[in-house]
């Protein structure tokens, strides 16, 4: 595993994009996992900056989202479709039609999360995937206790979670209770990885993903068995790591 320790938010948002863009260079088209929430938002903004200065193209990206609420629509300001649509996909040269998040609206669930998963397979796996993490140490929506080789699926939120993204709704009794999200499986199947985490209150979480034991409790634990992973995080988000890393 490869642990680079930058200053701040956005030297972690451009030092991943630096690492995105170096394998997208290799390839003619390109499929990126993506993340919401606040950790990706400085990635994101690098990734706008750069499309724009015409030094990162997304005509031939496709990119699948990790997760979705289940019960709000697309429009709904806090579905994560909205997310992904005014934070990044609104401002680049994508094709909207190659930009998937989980159908959160879908009648049958367990049927799409199905779909989905065939989708990501059938266009030859997820080239790099963009993680962030919760203070619980989940990834996507697998809360701990989530088996290590899930696949989409339906997920009920823990309460530390609800609690964790009532700051995005008018009240904590607004925010879904489930979600779909890739699983645990899934992101092990992509080709390289890069985690995300800034700020202290993820220190905790970082420090047993990489150096605790390979266990549900932290489903980001898991990531110790992939054979490509990077972790981008902020000097306090590593301040609890005895493990050598890389300082940028
Ligand atoms: C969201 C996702 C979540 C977040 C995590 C951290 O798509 O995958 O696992 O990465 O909850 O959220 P923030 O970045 O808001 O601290």
């Amino acid at each position: 595993m490869r642990i680079i320790v930058v200053k701040d938010t956005e030297e972690m948002g451009k030092k991943a994009a630096d690492l995105i863009a170096e394998e997208m260079k290799k390839k003619t088209s390109f499929v990126m996992g993506l993340a919401t929430g606040s950790t990706p938002l400085s990635l994101y903004k690098d990734f706008i900056r750069r499309n724009k200065a015409g030094e990162m193209d997304f005509s031939t990206v496709t990119t699948f989202n990790l997760d979705e609420y289940v019960g709000l629509e697309p429009a709904h300001d806090q579905s994560y479709r909205y997310f992904m649509d005014e934070n990044l996909f609104d401002h680049v040269n994508i094709l909207k039609e190659n930009t998937h998040v989980p159908n959160g609206m879908a009648e049958d669930i367990d049927a799409s999360c199905q779909e989905y998963e065939k989708m990501i397979d059938e266009i030859g796996g997820i080239d790099y995937q963009v993680l962030g993490i919760g203070g619980n140490g989940h990834i996507g929506f697998n809360e701990p206790g989530s088996s290590l080789g899930s696949l989409t699926r339906i997920k009920t939120l823990t309460d530390e979670t609800i609690s964790a993204n009532a700051r995005f709704f008018e009240k904590k009794e607004d925010v879904p209770t489930q979600a779909i999200t890739m699983g645990i499986g899934t992101t092990m199947k992509a080709k390289k990885v890069v985690l995300l985490a800034n700020g202290a209150n993820k220190a905790d979480a970082v420090k047993a993903a990489l150096e605790g034991p390979i266990a549900s409790i932290c489903p980001a634990s898991a990531l110790q068995l992939h054979r490509f992973v990077t972790y981008v995080i902020t000097e306090d988000c590593a301040a609890q790591l005895t493990l050598n890393h890389e300082t940028v």
